[in-house]
């Protein structure tokens, strides 16, 4: 049996571990974390985050071979292998503020690990990390003059939200990097057997610890690049009566482009894409590089534009007013089958409605307690509502910001008909069935596609 931990019992550790979990019964796995309440709420029947299939996967393991812990210190002596997926939020202050990785809590780790271990062990840096981050970690850890050994592996998590449990059950790959001395090797096999309990050997790639850091960056940075190419094709679209969907379906089908991530929408959200491109400008700019870092900073200013343009059309559509008037916004996470917050587009989407003084109320089938937390001050000026025909009713203008299929499997004859007219449609993830919306008699604006409207002017 091997004794594993996980610190951070996060998005990324609390739904890796379990299923990693299920498949090594002969492990011993403990997750920690410093947030008691998150702790508390991993222990009881409803899990801090949400995500589809991870209850059942929860509920085979706890207390089988799988616990959670705020006691970092003992499972930390305990431990033969550390998982370390705190963290790494951008920096927001002296040198890098706004784009560089905030270490501090890594390096607080490492210390921590550092202090408590009696016996050597593997650390896997399983958080997003800047590359050659695993230099300074080892750095800390070897520097102990008491004998002990670390071997620092990187293991980058690939899996998205609302599909983690299928992502991780049946992964595209595995990514492991360790240096390439003879105890680097034998920890990378270590790792490599772990994943052998149920992922093919051929999934599992091997590389230095410098490939694998910056692999994940890039992964992200690639797949955030080819949403912000899209949606900027998109603006083009709406210009030319091109439908940005028949060309996402036209380019997709040569396999060279591949049809996936092509999906045109407000934009993209979540806690990694402008967080990982960010870094790897910082990178850039740090290795002097200002081309190359400009080239990738361009992917998040893209995102921005398309978020605003959305607003933009919202307000010129509506007769170039919004203020008082009473705007449902549906959906509230970043994605759907999440209640993940983060760099929603959503809330992005709600500040800009608030500052042209537009009533907002909001609707999300999971997301709204986060979406209330991360708000901030501004939620006091939104109402909160779960049903979406209440928060439709009396509204002006509906915008789509999620795509939760809940929201196309809504009766629109019955929504249309509670609200003040001309009624507005602005479908932000192009989900609904925009024909047949028109038909109900709404003004109805997509994304990269014409606006199907009743409005003379138009
Ligand atoms: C985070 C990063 O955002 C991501 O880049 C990285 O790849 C993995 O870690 P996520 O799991 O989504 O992803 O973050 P979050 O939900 O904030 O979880 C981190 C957890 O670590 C929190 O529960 C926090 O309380 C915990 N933590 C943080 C510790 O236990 N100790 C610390 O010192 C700091
Ligand atoms: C992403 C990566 O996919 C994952 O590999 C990495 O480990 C973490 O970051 P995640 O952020 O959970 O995962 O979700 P993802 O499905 O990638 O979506 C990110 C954002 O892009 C969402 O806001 C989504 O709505 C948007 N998106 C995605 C589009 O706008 N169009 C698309 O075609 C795909």
């Amino acid at each position: 049996m091997t004794n594993i931990l996980c610190i951070g019992a996060g998005y990324v550790g609390g739904s890796t571990m379990p299923i990693v979990a299920s498949h090594c019964p002969q492990h011993r796995f403990v997750i920690v974390d410093i947030n008691a309440a998150r702790i508390a709420a991993w222990q009881s029947d409803k899990l801090p985050i949400y995500e589809p299939g991870l209850d059942e996967i929860v509920r085979q393991t706890r207390g089988k071979n799988l616990f959670f812990s705020t006691d970092v210190d003992k499972h930390i002596a305990e431990a033969d292998i550390i998982f370390v997926s705190v963290n790494t939020p951008t920096k927001m202050f002296g040198q890098g503020a706004g784009k560089a990785a905030d270490l501090q809590y890594w390096e607080k780790t490492a210390r921590q690990i550092l202090e408590n271990s009696t016996t050597s062990k593997i650390v896997v840096e399983k958080s997003t990390l800047p590359v050659r981050t695993g230099e300074a970690m080892e750095r800390i850890l070897n520097s102990n003059g008491t004998g002990l050994h670390f071997d620092v592996l990187s293991n980058p998590e690939f899996l998205a939200e609302g599909t983690a449990v299928r992502d991780m059950e049946n992964p595209d790959r595995i990514l492991i990097g360790g240096r390439e001395t003879e105890s680097g090797q034998k920890a990378v096999e270590t790792l490599v057997e772990l994943y052998a309990n149920w992922v093919p050997r051929e999934k599992i790639v091997t590389t230095n610890l410098w490939s694998s850091e910056l692999s994940k960056l890039v992964a992200n940075a690639f797949l955030a690049q080819r949403i912000s190419s899209i949606n900027s094709i998109s603006a083009l679209c709406e210009k030319t009566e091109a439908d940005v969907n028949e060309v996402a379906h036209a380019i997709g089908l040569d396999n060279r482009i591949g049809k996936y991530f092509l999906r045109s929408g407000v934009g993209f959200g979540g806690s990694c894409f402008k967080k990982d491109i960010l870094h790897l400008v910082y990178l850039c700019e740090h290795y002097g590089l200002p081309e190359v870092a400009a080239y990738w900073e361009q992917v998040v200013t893209m995102n921005e534009y398309q978020e605003m343009r959305f607003v933009s059309k919202m307000v010129a559509s509506m007769f170039n007013t919004i203020a008082g008037k009473r705007i449902a916004v549906f959906g509230a996470a970043f994605k759907a089958n999440t209640n993940d917050t983060r760099e929603s587009p959503a809330l992005e989407v709600c500040r800009a409605l608030l500052e042209e003084h537009a009533e907002i109320i909001i609707t999300d089938p999971h997301a709204m307690e986060n979406a209330r937390y991360d708000l901030g001050e501004l939620a006091k000026r939104i109402t909160f509502e779960p049903d979406p025909y209440v928060a439709a009713n009396g509204a002006h203008a509906i915008a789509v910001v999620t795509e939760w299929s809940q929201f196309a499997q809504l009766d629109y004859e019955k929504i249309h008909a509670s609200m003040v007219k001309p009624a507005f449609l602005f479908d932000g993830r192009n989900l609904l069935d925009h024909r047949k919306l028109y038909e109900v008699g709404f003004n109805v604006y997509p994304i990269g596609r014409p606006a199907l409207t009743h409005l003379l002017s138009q």
